[in-house]
């Protein structure tokens, strides 16, 4: 296996007026591609803030994240943008899907963003189709034109899984994706990484809940703003 993220020194202090947290003290990660890693850490730990500096979403005050060798912080805006539009997938804890889009809409999204408007136009047919399939694998094919506010929590987060396959991510990060799911709900969507894991694709997923945690192949701890 290779290394496909390397995080190295990571710092991030929150400022707010005279009062600072500081979340990440020096953290180290080395994770390989293939892996189902699972970060395990309390509420508050900055589990949050670690996978949104991993995915680019947010920068480190110190220290280098590099993606398959490169450092993320000498990508121009253009190769940034594409990082975050199809290297990496995200899932998160309440969803993040669009009400004013139909399920088929949201999940076409990321490939609709990932062009110019021309580009899309000669996309736009192959792009519906590979949506759709991606719905169906998750069992959704009936709901396509329902509305997130018209699905269950467990469907909500089976249509933010299909987004964020849309372009193929080479990552998948998950933010405590079954923290807003019953337990029997959760477990469907565990078992919707797994299987994914299983058909190649790296997953990193943080969770407060150990249960949940052993779900994956390899699980690590974040305590004290670092990985212990
Ligand atoms: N944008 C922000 N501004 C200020 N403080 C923040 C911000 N985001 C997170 N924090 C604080 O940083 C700490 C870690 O947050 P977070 O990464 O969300 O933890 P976790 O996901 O492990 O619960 C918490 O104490 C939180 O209140
Ligand atoms: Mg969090």
């Amino acid at each position: 296996m290779s290394e496909i993220i390397n995080a190295a020194g990571i710092h991030k202090t929150y400022r707010m007026g005279r009062t600072s947290i500081e979340v990440l003290k020096g953290l180290d990660l080395s994770v390989e591609r293939g892996s189902f890693l699972a970060i395990i850490g309390s509420s508050g730990s900055g589990k949050s803030t670690l996978l949104h500096i991993l995915g680019a979403l947010d920068r480190a005050d110190a220290g280098t994240v590099q993606f398959n060798g490169s450092a993320l912080d000498k990508f121009g805006a253009r190769r940034l943008n594409q990082f975050r539009n199809k290297t990496v997938g995200f899932v998160f804890q309440f969803y993040h899907l669009l009400d004013e889009l139909t399920v088929l809409e949201n999940v076409t999204l990321p490939a609709m963003a990932a062009g110019g408007t021309f580009a899309w136009l000669t996309r736009r047919k192959s792009a519906k189709k590979k949506a759709m399939n991606l719905l169906e694998r998750f069992g959704l094919g009936a709901r396509i034109t329902h509305k997130p506010y018209q699905l269950s929590g467990g469907e909500r987060q089976r249509v933010a899984i299909a987004r964020a396959l849309m372009n193929d991510p080479e990552i998948l990060l998950a933010d405590e994706p079954t923290g807003n799911l019953d337990s029997e709900t959760g477990n469907g969507i565990l078992d919707a990484l797994e299987e994914l894991n299983r058909d190649g694709q790296t997953i990193i997923m943080v969770t407060h809940d150990e249960k949940i945690a052993h779900r994956a192949c390899e699980i690590i701890t974040l305590a004290d703003g670092k990985i212990v």
